[in-house]
């Protein structure tokens, strides 16, 4: 039996690709006298938005998008939050806008989802670009999803048609979006959840495996098809620093490519975010 260990996928030199190409939109429209800018909220102090949010401006800063980081107190009420976004709403300097999440009362999400200008919704997050991902028109689609697209892309080529991806999660901001996403690649996609019954069987037939469970280490190699392409997405902090999902030690000698944690899909979320803010600069440009 031969040895060979899952190829390790660089998320940090795809994320670098791909910042080049959007530099190059920035350096055009810088031409036409426009700098595109990106309003990024975050309310209250919790330290990992804080961390997040921080890496978004240096990037930005980095390449030439205007950014800037409003922290709002975490008393803050509803309706000041959806007026103090209105407010950004109708500023023409303003071409994206993120509301870091989770927000300190999750009960408000959704509604401050639904508040952001969908042409400005630079995190694709609001129903009505949700909705466009849904039936495959074009609209502002979700970081981390484009991102893992991305990667997929540039690791397997072009053509996924045919292929089974297993989407471990189903949340709004990566599990349900990305697995539209792949759909719309024509791979065959099932859903697995914390109420499957049979998690690890299906997980077994995934060629992609995307994993948005955020519960660290859960897959280990006897989840794994050989040779899959597998995409890690979580994240959980502990005192050794950042874990993903996937077991990768055990992984690595299963899979046929694999993303680190870090180093895999985050620095590729970031880039999708800069990606999204020049497209919103871009289509302010032609409405
Ligand atoms: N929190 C974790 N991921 C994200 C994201 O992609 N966007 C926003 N706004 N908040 C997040």
């Amino acid at each position: 039996m031969t040895n060979k260990t899952a190829h390790i996928i660089d998320g940090k030199t795809l994320a670098s690709a791909s910042i080049a190409h959007t530099k190059k939109r920035i350096e055009n429209l810088a031409e036409r006298k426009i700098t595109p800018r990106l309003d990024v909220v975050v309310v209250g102090s919790d330290p990992a938005s804080l961390l997040y949010v921080n890496l978004k401006k240096k990037k930005a800063d980095e390449i030439g998008i205007k950014a800037r980081i409003h922290a709002l107190d975490q008393t803050i009420g509803l309706n000041e939050l959806i007026g103090f976004i209105q407010d950004l709403n109708k500023s023409p300097s303003t071409h994206g806008i993120l509301v870091q999440m989770p927000l300190p009362n999750r009960s408000m999400e959704g509604r401050v989802m639904r508040a952001i200008a969908p042409e400005k919704d630079v995190d694709g997050l609001h129903p009505m670009n949700q909705g466009k991902l849904l039936l495959g028109e074009s609209g502002l689609i979700p970081c981390t999803p484009k991102g893992c697209l991305h990667i997929l892309h540039k690791t397997l080529g072009r053509n996924l048609s045919g292929l089974h991806a297993v989407i471990m999660g189903r949340s709004s901001i990566v599990g349900l979006p990305v697995g539209i996403l792949l759909l719309h690649e024509n791979c065959s996609v099932t859903y697995v959840h914390s109420k499957s019954n049979n998690p690890q069987e299906l997980t077994r037939q995934a060629d992609i495996l995307i994993t948005a469970t955020g519960k660290a280490n859960l897959v280990n190699e006897s989840w794994i098809k050989p040779g899959a392409c597998v995409i890690d997405v979580g994240i959980s902090r502990q005192s050794k620093g950042l874990i993903g999902d996937i077991d990768f030690e055990s992984v690595k000698n299963v899979a046929g490519f694999l993303t680190p944690v870090p180093g895999g899909v985050g620095p590729m979320t970031i880039a999708m975010l800069m990606e999204n803010t020049v497209e919103a600069a871009e289509l302010a440009l032609i409405k």
